[in-house]
């Protein structure tokens, strides 16, 4: 099957099954995922039962998109991702926020969990995603282009809107949350890097480094829907670290400070909903 003909059989069956317009997808990254149930769920729906649908198989992440309100402003919560190292192609692991954007959905708000790289980053501490860098892993768009999705060479000037980044930057402040920002790196995975990927890393510009995200933007961006992004540094990179990295270690680092980041996304996510309504730069 093309991409093309999984993408519209997963939609046949979601659109099917499920009577909700989402107007934005929150994806949930390792030990964030407890946010969907902090909403005010109106249908769930799991992975498995999606025909076409990537099989979600990492620990820590649930497998199912959630769908309901949050402040509010009807959203599709991804609890769980497909990650290119599970074995998937690019256009595999776009796959779900496409088909939420067939539903609907024209805000992707990413979060994840990533090793920060920046000078003076704490475990703990969250980064505003500004740009990225994608060159590491292959194009989500690789193959025939999708023309009913977007037009073959996309521009990626913005991919993280300047006005998400705004309100994102002021709601942090308001809140008393700081906010560290920087260009997120996407590395192919599974393994964590040597440190001296990270200090070439650093050289490139990236102030974080994850195993998903950067293709996902990309997909959207092709999509044509508004971008925005966390991470929450769960550990520093290999090399910066003093102690070996551990998948046990990101998750309850991410756990840890799973509180003050719903804060975060649930009142940004409100502020983006009003930007939605009242067309606000
Ligand atoms: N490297 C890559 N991905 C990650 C890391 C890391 O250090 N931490 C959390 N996800």
């Amino acid at each position: 099957m093309t991409p093309q003909e999984k993408l519209n059989t997963a939609y046949e069956y979601v659109a099917k099954h499920i009577d909700f317009c989402p107007r934005l997808l929150l994806v949930l990254g390792s030990g964030l995922g407890g946010f969907a149930e902090k909403i005010e769920i109106v249908e769930t729906l799991d992975y498995a039962d999606i025909p076409c649908f990537p099989k979600s198989t990492v620990t820590g992440h649930k497998g199912r998109f959630v769908f309901g309100y949050c402040e509010g402003i009807p959203i599709a919560a991804m609890q769980g991702r497909v990650h290119m190292y599970e074995g998937y192609d690019a256009a595999d692991a776009v796959l779900p926020l496409r088909l939420m954007w067939m539903m609907g959905a024209e805000v992707l708000f990413l979060t994840n969990a990533a090793g920060g790289i920046q000078e003076g980053m704490q475990a703990g501490d969250f980064m505003l995603i500004t740009d990225q860098i994608a060159s590491f892993v292959p194009s989500p768009l690789r193959g025939e282009n999708f023309d009913r999705i977007g037009t073959r060479f996309p521009d990626m000037t913005e991919i993280y809107s300047r006005r998400f980044q705004k309100i994102i930057r002021t709601i942090a402040g308001e809140a008393g949350i700081p906010l560290k920002e920087g260009v997120y790196l996407q590395a192919a995975g599974p393994a964590y890097e040597s440190p001296a990927e990270i200090r070439m890393y650093r050289m490139l510009g990236a102030d974080a480094v994850g195993m998903s995200t950067a293709i996902e933007a990309v997909a959207a961006r092709h999509a044509g829907m508004e971008v925005c992004g966390i991470s929450c540094i769960s550990n520093l990179a290999a090399g910066i670290s003093p102690t070996p990295l551990s998948h046990e270690e990101v998750k309850a680092a991410a756990d840890a400070s799973s509180e003050k980041f719903e804060l975060l996304v649930r009142k940004s996510i409100a502020e983006i909903g009003r930007s939605l309504e009242h067309g606000i730069v």
